[in-house]
């Protein structure tokens, strides 16, 4: 099946960094379809053989087995093409028009990696040169939108220029092979799914933490901030897999309304809860490992009084028959003390203790979703050990642990190789639904009112710990702490 896949935003950061690394190892694996083109599309005047250095010398950084030898990179190099574009003149869509006409490929995938203001633009000039046929498929990636009018504007927009299974919305931490292992997880097992409810699990932690700081995104990251860029996105996605009811099916669909329906039942806001259970941060000058790292007021790019957030914290919970008074908290934020991504499910503790056990060590759940992806199940085993005579009696914590580099190898499909190649097939499991996406806006968007009006602005927090202490403190008047304080 012969390709053509257009990169608007080719010579971009998203393609230099993720897009192209993911199409070259899926080249090198062999699982890119035979037959296809892959044509870069930007405002400078690049020839081919140009735009094929442009991209050689993104890989000569690269160090270890991911960087190409030269016939590797010459081989891949033959399927590159590029053509410079004004985004916003008619007469280049034409000639890309003619340049997708003279081959007919059998499908075309338009991926729109461009600044999100002109995702609007590009649909309607495609459709409007005939560039929406049904073998045309277009790549979304977030942030699509603002809030949700600026949202439902482009889903709009969309809508009238593809057909809902022609448009792929990117959220690349569903991708990811730990987000994927969750759903395994759940509905590949009979195990814990008798478990995974209110009357079994008292609380659920979802941590994305990261150590870097903004890097050279400052300028992008002070319109957007933690909540528009990690939470309405990634984190409820993550909720929404530990959360929802079992699909009928593997099928998109099928999967996509049971995430809706968690995204609709999540308890609406309300003044008290915006401001008990909501906690923004910003980080300050500190620490990243061992070395000195400045605050995000003095990054690039970043205004030196901003109030962008670098940390969310909050809680909220499913209003439904499952999880009912259950709290979920999310966490995630930049300049943490290290790159973290996990779940915790904490299940109750026994009703009455009959052994001499530390409390709240056990019963727990543990999904590793980055760097490492693994579980552990943290349990109380008899100590042993010890002769003492009152060690009968005691119990110690002991963790039953499965390491997925270990089991499966440490060469694993990237997200956005996962992602492309889906993209390739046509499969939208892995994509989200204009609904969804609106719904989760409609969620954040008191969130971001709220914030308007509070003048109190971010709390500080010094780079490299695990954020202001008012998000220990929140979790805290529940009578739980965070994973790392237990
Ligand atoms: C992106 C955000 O969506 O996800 C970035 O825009 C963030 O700010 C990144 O750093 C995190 O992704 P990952 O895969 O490194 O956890």
């Amino acid at each position: 099946m012969s390709f053509d896949l257009v990169l608007f935003g080719g010579t971009g950061d998203l393609a230099w960094r993720k897009l192209m690394p993911a199409l070259f190892q899926s080249f090198r694996h062999g699982t890119l379809p035979e037959g296809g083109r892959i044509i870069g599309v930007g405002r400078d005047n690049l020839s081919h053989d140009q735009y094929r250095e442009l991209i050689k010398s993104r890989f000569d950084s690269v160090e270890g087995a991911k960087r190409p030898n030269a016939e590797e990179f010459a081989r891949f190099a033959a399927l590159l093409e590029f053509q410079r574009m004004d985004l916003s003149m008619p007469g280049d869509y034409a000639t890309l028009a003619a340049t997708l006409t003279e081959r007919n490929a059998d499908s075309v995938v338009m991926y729109v990696a461009t600044a999100p203001g002109l995702f609007t633009t590009v649909c309607e000039q495609l459709a409007a040169a005939g560039l929406n046929t049904d073998k045309t498929r277009i790549v979304l990636e977030k942030p699509l939108g603002h809030d949700l009018a600026s949202n439902r504007a482009i889903n709009e927009t969309v809508r009238r220029c593809f057909k809902e299974n022609q448009v792929f919305r990117i959220d690349h931490y569903l991708g990811k092979p730990s987000v994927q292992n969750l759903f395994a997880l759940r509905f590949g097992n009979a195990l814990f799914e008798p478990l995974w409810k209110r009357e079994h699990i008292a609380n659920i932690q979802i941590t994305i933490a990261e150590d870097l700081g903004v890097e050279k995104r400052g300028a992008f990251y002070e319109n957007t901030g933690a909540l528009r860029d990690m939470v309405q996105n990634h984190a409820l996605q993550l909720l929404c897999a530990i959360g929802m009811e079992p699909p009928i099916n593997s099928h998109a669909d099928a999967i996509r309304d049971e995430k809706l329906k968690v995204l609709r039942s999540l308890k609406p806001w309300t003044a008290e809860t915006l401001s008990q259970h909501v906690i923004r941060g910003q980080y300050s000058a500190g620490k990243s490992g061992s070395s000195k790292v400045p605050g995000y007021r003095e990054e690039l790019g970043v205004s030196p009084d901003s109030q962008t957030e670098t940390f969310v914290a909050l809680r909220t919970e499913i209003a439904n028959w499952r999880w009912a008074g259950v709290p979920f908290y999310i966490r995630t934020g930049k300049r943490l003390a290290g790159r973290d991504a996990h779940i915790v499910v904490n299940f109750h503790q026994t009703p009455h203790p009959i052994f001499n056990a530390p409390v709240g060590a056990a019963n727990r759940l543990v999904i590793n979703l980055q760097p490492k992806d693994g579980l552990e199940l943290h349990l109380l085993a008899q100590a042993q050990g010890n002769r003492s005579r009152s060690a009968s009696q005691s119990l110690a914590p002991v963790q039953l642990d499965l390491d997925f580099d270990k089991r499966f190898g440490s060469e694993r499909v990237g997200a956005y190789e996962r992602l492309l190649l889906d993209v390739l097939d046509g499969r939208l499991n892995l994509f989200v639904r204009s609904d969804e996406q609106e719904e989760a806006w409609r969620w954040v968007e008191p969130i971001i009112e709220h914030w308007k009006n509070d003048a109190a602005g971010p709390r500080p927090y010094v780079a490299g710990t695990w954020g202001p202490s008012a998000s220990s403190a929140m979790i805290a008047r529940d009578g739980y702490c965070w994973s790392e304080e237990s």
